[in-house]
């Protein structure tokens, strides 16, 4: 069973995925992480972010099993990252490494931008979570206050705007539905409501596979 997850910034869609692995037993892979790890290597190094074979390097080299989400989730690294995503080769190196983890037994949660058109363009299942800028900035700030921080709205909301611009708009496997994807519009959806929705639409596709 192979589920892909692709959604913007601040959709839902990681919590949905790590529900869904949970679960259905399945492995998870957030692949944020991954270009994430790249960005991150690449500032701890001094190196520049606009270097393409620079950035395939240090992509070849990342061990997805060293990723920590609490270091890698910082609001600068998330920024990073969206720069080094545009580069094809530091893809192309990544996506090997999404894929391999996708195909290991018993199967896998991929979440993303990409995972339904181009990582696993054959997932079972294929979800799409979408929610408005601003009710995505409205989340990261409750994320942020109840963390103890302190956040302003209106530079989450412009940051969320430019992340989805530079990830839509760009050439190499821009941001956008598979053909074949379930949307989920969680605007108006808690994570739980967002969570049965997905269940539901995973186990229908099951019950018919058992019956093919
Ligand atoms: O999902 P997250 O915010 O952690 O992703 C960080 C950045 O990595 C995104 O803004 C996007 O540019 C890039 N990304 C991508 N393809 C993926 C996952 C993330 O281009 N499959």
């Amino acid at each position: 069973m192979l589920i892909a997850i692709d959604g913007p910034a601040a959709s839902g869609k990681g919590t949905l995925a790590r529900k869904l692995a949970a679960r259905y037993g399945l492995r998870h892979l957030d692949t944020g992480l991954t270009y994430r790890g790249v960005a991150k290597a690449l500032l701890d190094a001094g190196l520049p972010l606009d270097d393409e074979s620079v950035a395939e390097e240090t992509a070849h080299g990342l061990d997805l099993g060293g990723l920590d989400r609490a270091v890698l989730s910082a609001h600068g690294i998330g920024e990073a990252a969206s720069k080094i995503a545009v580069m094809p080769a530091v893809r192309q190196a990544l996506v090997d490494k999404q894929r391999a983890f996708a195909v290991t037994p018993p199967g896998a949660v991929l979440d993303g931008r990409d995972i339904g058109t181009v990582v696993c363009p054959d997932a079972d299942v294929k979800l799409y979570v979408i929610a408005t800028a601003e009710v995505r900035a409205a989340r990261r700030w409750r994320e942020i206050e109840a963390g103890g921080g302190t956040a302003d709205y209106a530079g989450i909301l412009a940051d969320i705007q430019r992340r989805d611009a530079r990830d839509t708009e760009r050439a190499a496997s821009p941001l956008k539905p598979a053909q074949d994807a379930h949307l989920l519009d969680t605007s108006e959806m808690d994570i739980e409501t967002a969570f049965r929705a997905a269940s539901a639409i995973i186990d229908a596709k099951r019950i018919e596979r058992n019956a093919n």
